[in-house]
């Protein structure tokens, strides 16, 4: 950085972004030389997707050490490869990359925690409450693994549908819409100084549907208090679905809803003057939004792309920098607006507005369900599953209470409202769970710090 010293900076007010001051750097007269160098001048990182595989590669590594100031493991963290049987976990090959990263002092981007896509076949085949209280254990054992090594993480990727507007379908969506906003609230318990992003493809573009439902997402989530911190976009352009002119406009949108952006797997397919002139066009557009954190390039030579017949990326499969890659670097020596206060903004910006629609049902003591329950319990925390069940008649209401050990506190329940968060808390239904046929069993959860309970709970109906 001592090079930069000569770097001017220029006070401007950025009004478009979220309407925060935002610095200007100047270009200086000695230009870093690498991306990461360059892209920190601005406050901001240059990472690339990286393969644990690929680390006895001599060329890929001088390569990542030399160029990169973030990495982002390109299938170690997924849901697959660290829990391929249920509640076991290795992290053997994404602590390599890890491990890499924090020698070389680059930053790490967790990537992804829940995602309908390379789930294990244990996950695969699940649904409902059991497939919601399996995906909240992840998250949760997977952020908490990496609690102070990960600095973002893709909590949630690919959750809406390409086309019109909807969410994907998906054994996750099927267990209710608030998947999303509770996989963010387990983030937020089990690392509370991490980023944490929603991430798609095809969100580039302003005017498409896609777009706006992610957008609305966001908004919503902001409004009533979700923790989301970031808007992840992966940015994979080719001719089906290029660069898009109203780029800027997207980054600008989102971040002005009080969310930061980062541009998280980004291809250009194509080559020479053209490919490059892309490249140079998405930095800049990153580098005019002060909120725009910074840039992921979706591997390192072409030869390593998952699109590697497009020759989509920065250095050809030698290991030399293409013109795309003098583009690019040039783009970020020509300096950029930055979020002077560099932090993820956790808390919500716009006071809840949404209150519950429902209020759950008194039940009456005596009535007849049983409830039981069953525990993940890990060190210094658990995730706990009810099973609520209607006796001879049907119920129309229920109340579960449960007693936790002295020192366990519930953090977040789902499909069920707590009241309490210690010692004896009563969980009730909600408005789409409190009728059971006679019977019948319905599901609800919730995650804690400490010990989980281990009595046989008690049920009151209604
Ligand atoms: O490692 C095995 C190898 O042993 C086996 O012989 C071979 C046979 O198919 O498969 C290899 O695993 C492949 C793995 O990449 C490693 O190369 C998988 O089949 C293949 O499915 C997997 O593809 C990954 C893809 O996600 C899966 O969805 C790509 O590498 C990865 O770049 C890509 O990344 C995604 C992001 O996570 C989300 N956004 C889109 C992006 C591109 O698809």
């Amino acid at each position: 950085m001592s090079h930069r010293l000569r770097t001017t900076l220029t006070l401007i007010a950025a009004g478009a972004a979220a309407g925060s001051l935002a610095l200007f750097v100047a270009p200086s007269a000695d230009a870093a030389t690498t991306l990461g160098a360059s892209a920190a001048a601005t406050g901001r990182y240059f990472g690339t997707a990286v393969a644990a595989n690929k680390l006895s590669d001599s060329t890929y590594v001088g390569i990542l050490d030399r160029e990169f100031n973030a990495v982002t493991p390109e299938n170690e963290m997924k849901i697959d490869a660290t829990e391929p049987q249920q509640n076991q976990f290795t992290f053997t090959n994404a602590d390599r990359i890890v491990n890499h990263a924090i020698a070389q002092g680059m930053k790490v981007r967790g990537h992804t925690l829940a995602w309908h896509s390379q789930q294990p076949g244990w996950m695969q085949s699940m649904e409902g409450a059991a497939l919601r209280s399996a995906m909240l254990n992840h998250v949760t054992r997977v952020a908490t693994n990496y609690r102070g090594k990960v600095f973002t993480w893709d909590v949630v990727n690919e959750a809406f549908a390409d086309s019109g507007g909807g969410r994907r379908d998906s054994n996750l969506q099927r267990t209710g819409n608030d998947w999303i906003e509770a996989a963010f609230r387990a983030a937020r318990t089990a690392d509370p100084g991490a980023k944490l992003c929603y991430n798609d493809y095809n969100i580039d573009n302003w005017t498409w549907a896609k777009t706006q439902a992610v957008y609305t997402m966001v908004r919503d989530f902001k409004t009533r208090g979700v923790p989301i911190d970031c808007v992840g976009l992966q940015s994979h352009f080719n001719s089906g679905s290029p660069y898009p002119g109203n780029y800027r406009t997207t980054l600008e949108n989102f971040a002005a809803l009080g969310v930061d952006v980062q541009i998280t797997e980004l291809d250009i397919e194509g080559s020479g003057q053209t490919q490059a002139a892309t490249y140079a066009n998405v930095v800049k557009d990153c580098l005019a939004v002060a909120r725009c954190n910074g840039i992921t390039v979706w591997g390192i030579r072409d030869s390593d792309s998952w699109r590697a017949s497009g020759t989509p990326l920065l250095f050809d499969g030698s290991g030399n920098k293409k013109a795309a890659y003098t583009a690019t670097l040039d783009a970020l020596n020509s300096g950029g607006s930055t979020d002077p206060t560099g932090t993820p903004t956790v808390s919500p910006t716009v006071s809840p507005t949404v209150s519950p629609t429902a209020s759950p049902t008194t039940p009456q003591p005596g009535a007849g369900c049983s409830a039981s329950v069953t525990v993940n319990q890990w060190t210094g925390g658990f995730t706990a599953t009810v099973r609520v069940t209607a006796g001879a008649a049907a119920v129309t209401g229920w109340a579960v209470t449960l007693t936790l050990p002295s020192g366990a506190a519930v953090t977040n329940a789902w499909n069920a409202q707590n009241s309490g968060t210690t010692g004896a808390v009563r969980f009730a239904n909600v408005s789409y769970n409190g009728r059971i046929a006679a019977g019948s069993s319905t599901e609800f959860g919730f995650q804690g710090t400490g010990t989980g309970p281990s009595a046989t709970p008690a049920c009151a109906a209604s």
